[in-house]
Formats: structure tokens, sequence, C-alpha cells
């Protein structure tokens, strides 16, 4: 028994510490894949950056807002970080059944929280795995947050904390057995009931029965650890560790969530100076590999909770749009297409492949497959995201308010959005007659210009208005209206009517621009103005 149970508990050792080296490797080329960010946009105030991550980890305090599901998510977030003692010594338990860790392994208190903790993670799970149960996306309608959710990775990783939990506590009750512990004892406080089971086992009984268990323990915490080495895109699974990076780089350091103001549009890092943009600036995102590296973090963190799923405006009234399952889908896709970014594959603008055959040579087929799909498209087109979906979303931030790891939901879609407004000019076609008016009469109703902002509160709307638009045009704003400095962010309701001016050399300025991309223009201007400014006044006011 000794031997096999050896054997088999290094081998999968070597094996799977193996693949999560390789895994890590994986992780940190895939995130150099993403764009990079503003400089010191994710790194300022380590400090605060620090003090945020500890307490949205410690407090759970985006968590707990669930309850019940926080509570116990913490013993088992908790466990993981301190049990590792465990498993050091069930591998000395391999080699000699009653091994105990050197120093700490006889020290009352050290005894005292592995019982506790081992204790709390088990019930913890079991209370995890209770609510999953009552949650099941069988339940009618939208109802069920797990609905799309990938159920079975998420039993599995249920199921190898309960087994590791269960294993810890027989161990501890053959140990006390190994030990002679006759009575009560605090040091085996949760465990004295498996002790009792124990006695009257021979020795050898005992021994083998330590093996086995050591074995199982750590060929389960081993399986566990292929299984996601070989899954990178498992979210359920890895985000107990890309969460604590996700929230650490979060846009705001002081722990606010990413709402407000739309951020700027960046190309390469860099705002785009829309007055005179590089040949070589990307407006938006067209293919996953555009996001920044925050963002390709932000998919791989996702746990499929279907919290955001169940806040969401756009899923509870029968769109097709779920929070959840765009950030799913946006992580499958980049994790698929992967190795053919990492041989160096990519498109140019005119959709032309930049890497040789040779390059591309030992690339998978699936990765090869993977890379043709549009980013945007319907099913018949295989397109990752459904345009009807990127167009359900109303900008409202429920999902980011929502989201316990932190991801940024908005900003992705409104990437994806400009992407298709400002180059393809593809939008709803709802939207034309809101576009054609903002063009023609300055506000989006189609009110005459003479009679649109008139009347009492009408004119004082249009004077604080115009104060704002005289204070700070938006023409002075680093992308398309997006990064306008804070009056015109904070300006009320109702877009305000830019002064003819400023229409003019936005205008003019936008062709510019357009015309290297034989796109039209104006409305998208027009478009990215106006949401911008809804957008924030929407976010800007109580929920
Ligand atoms: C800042 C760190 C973490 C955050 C924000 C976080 C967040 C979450 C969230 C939101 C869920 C979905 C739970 C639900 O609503 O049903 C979840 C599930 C889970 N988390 Fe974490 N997690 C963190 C760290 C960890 C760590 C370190 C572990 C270590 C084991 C862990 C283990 C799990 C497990 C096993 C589940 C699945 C539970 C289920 O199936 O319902 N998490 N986590
Ligand atoms: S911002 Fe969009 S995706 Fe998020 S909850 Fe609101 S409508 Fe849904
Ligand atoms: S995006 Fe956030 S809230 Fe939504 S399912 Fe993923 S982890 Fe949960």
């Amino acid at each position: 028994m000794q031997l096999a149970a050896i054997i088999v508990s290094l081998v999968l050792t070597v094996v799977g510490v193996a693949l999560l080296a390789r895994a890590i490797g994986q992780f940190v080329r895939y995130f150099k894949l993403g764009q990079p960010v503003p400089a010191g946009t994710r790194t300022d105030n380590p400090y605060q950056r620090s003090v945020t991550l500890v307490r949205e980890f410690l407090g759970h305090t985006r968590m707990n807002r669930w309850g019940i599901v926080g509570f116990a998510h913490w013993f088992v977030a908790v466990g993981f970080l301190t049990l590792p003692p465990t498993i050091i010594t069930a591998y000395g338990q391999l080699f000699e059944a009653d091994w105990t860790l050197p120093v700490i392994g006889g020290f009352l208190p050290y005894e005292l929280y592995i019982e506790f903790i081992a204790a709390m993670t088990t019930l913890g799970i079991i209370t995890l795995m209770a609510i999953r149960l009552l949650n099941l996306p069988s339940r009618p309608g939208r109802k069920s947050r797990f609905a799309g959710s990938k159920m079975g990775q998420a039993y599995f990783v249920e199921y190898v904390i309960l087994t590791i939990g269960l294993a810890i506590y027989v161990l501890r009750g053959l140990e006390g057995a190994l030990h002679h512990v006759d009575h009560f004892e605090a040091a085996y406080f949760a465990s004295y009931p498996l002790i009792l089971a124990f006695k009257g086992l021979g020795l050898g009984t005992l021994q083998n029965l330590v093996y086995f268990t050591a074995m199982v323990k750590l060929g389960t915490t081993m399986i566990w650890m292929i299984t996601v080495s070989l899954n990178t895109n498992m979210g359920v699974a890895w985000h107990r560790f890309l969460a604590f990076p996700n929230i650490w780089f979060k846009r705001n350091a002081t722990g606010g969530t990413a709402l407000g103001g739309l951020q700027p549009m960046t190309s390469g890092g860099k705002p785009i100076d829309f007055t005179d943009p590089g040949e070589d600036d990307v407006f938006g995102v067209s293919q996953v590999e555009q996001f920044s590296w925050k963002g390709l973090l932000d998919f791989s963190t996702c746990t499929e909770c279907g919290r955001c799923q169940s806040q969401c405006p756009a899923w509870n009234t029968g769109k097709p749009l779920s929070p959840k399952l765009l950030i799913m889908s946006l992580r499958d896709h980049a994790h698929a297409k992967a190795p053919y970014l990492l041989a160096g594959g990519g498109k140019t603008m005119e959709g032309e492949e930049k890497a040789s055959e040779e390059q591309l040579k030992d690339v998978p087929a699936a990765a090869l497959a993977e890379a043709e799909r549009p980013l945007i498209g319907t099913l018949e087109e295989n397109g990752v995201i459904d345009p009807d979906v990127l167009w359900s979303c109303t900008t409202c931030g429920a999902c980011v308010e929502q989201c316990p790891v932190d991801i940024e939901h908005v900003d992705h879609i409104v990437d994806m959005r400009r992407y298709q407004v400002m180059i393809e000019s593809a939008f709803p076609s709802e939207a034309g007659t809101m576009l054609k008016n903002l063009e023609k009469k300055g506000n989006p109703w189609g009110w005459p210009r003479s009679s649109a902002w008139s009347g009492p509160r009408r004119s004082t709307s249009r004077s604080r208005s115009s104060a704002a638009t005289s204070r700070t045009c938006p023409r002075s704003s680093t992308s398309t209206g997006s990064a306008a400095p804070e009056p015109w962010r904070t300006a009320p309701r109702r877009p305000p009517r830019p002064s003819p001016s400023c229409c003019t050399s936005r205008a003019s300025s936008s062709r510019s621009w357009a015309a290297t991309r034989s796109a039209p223009v104006t409305p998208p201007a027009a478009w990215a103005t106006s949401r911008s400014s809804r957008s924030s006044a929407w976010r800007t006011s109580p929920r």
C-alpha cells in the first residue's frame, strides 16, 4: 500500500507541477498579447491598491452583499490559502505514517487552527454546493443566475475541495489514533469522533489507512492541478489566483467601481488624438487582442457566478445580452485564439494575414479556425459576439457594480461598439434617426433648433449646457467625447448642444481621420459624443 501510494502521489505531483508551471507561462504570454494601458493608470497609488485588495478579500466586501454565499466562500478561500501545511504533512505521512510538521506540528494553536479552518472550509463548500443545486439552470426562464455557466467545471471544483476537506479530517483522526489519544483533547476538537471510530484498529491497518488517505488527498490536489492547467479558460478554478491581480489593477485604486465617465479611446496604450490621429491608430476593438491586457485578465477571472446576469436589465427583459455570457464568450475565444496569436498571427486593418506560413505551420487547426471568427458577427457569420447582444446593453453599469472580481464590462462593450460605429458604421437602425437629428437639429429628438431648447426649464438647461460647453469644449477631449473634462460629463441629463463653431471643427477634424479609413464620419462622431454624455449622466444619477 505504502509503495503504491508513494508512486501514485509522486507521479501525479511531477505531472501536476510541470503542467502548472507551463500554464503560468502560458498565462504570462497570453496577457502580454493584450494592448498596454495608458501609463500609470493601473499602477498608481500602489499602497492604496494593496489596501483595497486586502479589504475586498479579507472583508469579502463585494462578496458579502449576497449574505451566506460570501460567508461560506470566505472560509473556502481562506482555507485554500492557509491549508498548504496539511499538504506537506501528507507528503511526510506517505513515508512515515505518524509524521508531523517539525516545530509547529504539535503546537496547540496550529492544531486548533487546522481543525477549525478545515471544518469551516468543508462546511463552506457544502453550503456553496447546496446553493448551486438550489439554483440549477434548469429553473424555468432566466431565473437561475447560473444559466449558461459551465456547471460541470463548478461541480468538479466543489467536489475536489470537499474531498480534500474530508481527507484532512480522516488524516487527523488517524493521527490521533496513532498517537493514542484516548480522551477528548482540544487539539482534536473536531476530529475526535473519528479518533473514536478508528480506536481498536491495529497499527498496520492504521498505517495503511494513512498512506491511502494521504494519496487520496495529494492525488485529488494534483488531478485538480492537472485539469486546471490543461484548461486555462476555467474561470471558476483560475479566479482563485487571478482575482487578486484583477482587483489590484482595478480602475480606481481607492476601490470604486469602474463606472462614471467613459475611458478615453486609446490605441497602443495612448489616448488617440482625434485632431491628428496616427496612421496606425486602432479605433475601438475589432479583434480580441485589441483589448488591453487588463481586459484579457478580466475575461479570465470571471467565476461565472451570474450576479451580473441576475441584475442586467437587458437579460431580465428577454434581450439576448447576458454580461456573464458575453465575458465568457470573449474569454473562451481569446484562449482558443491565443496559440495563433502567440505564433505571430494577426490581421492587418485590410484583413491580410501578418504571419508567414512558416510561422503558422505548428498552430493547431482549432486555433487557426478560431482566428477566422469575426469578433462581432451573427450566428451565420460564426461571430463571437452577436451584434444584437452588443447593442442590447444600456450601459447602466449594474453588472460592473455587482461583479465581485471587479470585471469592467461596460468599458469592453463600449470599446467594441466604438469600432462598430466609427469604422464599420454599423449600429442599430433605431439609432439612425437619432443620429440624423443630432447632426441636423443638434438634439436627439429632432426638435427644431429654435424651439428645442425654449421655455423656462429648457432655457435653464441650455444656459447650463452652454456654460458647460463654453467652459470645456468637447473638442478638447482626447477621444470622441469620451474623455471630456468634468463639467462636460456632469452636464444635465439632456445632451448639451455644442456651439456651432465647436460642431464645425469637430466634423472637419473627424473627416480628416475618417478619410483614411473610408468610413462615414459625421454620424459616428455625433453618436459617440451623445452616448458618452448621456451615459455619464445616467451613471451619475442615483440607481
Ligand atoms: C479575492 C478573491 C476571490 C474572489 C473575489 C472570489 C469570488 C468568487 C465568486 C464571486 C464566486 C461565485 C460564488 C457564487 O456566487 O456562487 C466564487 C466561487 C468560488 N470560489 Fe472564489 N473568489 C476569490 C478567491 C477564491 C479563492 C482563494 C478560492 C480558493 C479555493 C476560491 C474558491 C472558490 C470556489 C471553490 C468557488 C466555487 C463555489 C461554487 O461552486 O459555488 N475563491 N468565488
Ligand atoms: S451595463 Fe449593459 S450588460 Fe451591464 S447590466 Fe447594464 S445593460 Fe446589462
Ligand atoms: S462577470 Fe463578474 S459577476 Fe458576472 S459572472 Fe463573471 S464574476 Fe460573476
